[in-house]
């Protein structure tokens, strides 16, 4: 067994309050590509161009059939990978309350997580933004785009776009719990898109430990990271429920 994930569960052993903030590389494993690096969405399309705000204001069918359409697809095929099961477990066992969560794929609540922070909304669901009904995202046609609801507005993801701000009750809570947390485990995500990545300096300030599993350094690693876990997040998470 590595030093480095017999320290980790050490420090998850000894912790009242264990958090996770989790981003796209958690769902890598599920077939979703990640935003950044390899293979990254955001290669390929510009963020500003189609996963803004004011662009999908400007014109909703051309972010829907460029961006939204694509997401649809994955999401709608998307499983929980080991990762998530392993998270899943943990709060089981009582050794993880509550997951942050970046990611917009609902795999965490499908993997039998009960207590996630969706931080950045989630694409599971489509909100019409005349009458604000919430259709399942598996529900929607895509043969008119933008898709509308019965009552004619248009349908756009329940999800955080650019330029949105963080559903008030997800930051607050997110906030709370980083300054509350004896440690934070931060997988998958770059720790590069505010405020999101300020919840791993937020708990480091208020005492917790930080363990960061990833396959890459990230800018939380030399400077806030107790413990880098190197590696993919199924592998590592599962390596980590068999040491507790
Ligand atoms: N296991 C662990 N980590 C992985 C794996 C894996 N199998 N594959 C990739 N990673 C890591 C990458 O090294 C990278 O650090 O996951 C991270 C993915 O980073 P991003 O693609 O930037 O995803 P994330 O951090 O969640 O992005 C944050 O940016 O575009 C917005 O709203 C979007 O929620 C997203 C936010």
């Amino acid at each position: 067994m590595r030093e480095d994930i017999l320290q980790a569960s050490r420090l998850i052993r000894e912790a009242h309050l264990v958090v996770a903030l989790t981003g796209a590389g958690v769902s890598v494993e599920s077939g979703i590509p990640p935003f950044r690096g390899k293979g990254g969405l955001w290669e390929r399309l510009d963020p500003m161009e189609f996963a803004h705000i004011d662009a999908f204001l400007r014109n909703p069918a051309r972010v829907w059939d460029i961006l939204v359409r694509e997401m649809k697809d994955i999401v709608d095929r998307a499983l929980p990978n080991s990762a998530h099961l392993a998270l899943a477990r943990l709060e089981k066992m009582g050794d993880l309350a509550a997951v942050i969560t970046q990611n917009i794929d609902g795999l965490h609540q499908a993997a039998g997580n009960r207590d996630v922070i969706e931080f950045h909304g989630s694409f599971a669901r489509q909100r019409c933004m005349k009458c604000g009904k919430i259709v399942p995202t598996h529900l929607v046609s895509l043969k008119s785009l933008p898709p509308r609801c019965e009552c004619g507005g248009i349908l756009r993801p329940d999800c955080v776009f650019f330029g949105e701000a963080i559903p008030l009750e997800a930051l607050t809570r997110s906030q709370e719990l980083s300054s509350n947390c004896d440690v934070m485990l931060v997988i998958g995500t770059s720790a590069e898109v505010q405020p999101a990545a300020s919840m791993p300096r937020i708990a480091k300030y208020a005492g917790a430990r930080i363990i960061e599993i990833n396959t890459e350094p990230t800018p939380l690693t030399a400077s806030y990271s107790d413990l880098w876990l190197k590696g993919r997040a199924g592998e590592v998470l599962e390596s980590l429920l068999s040491s507790l």
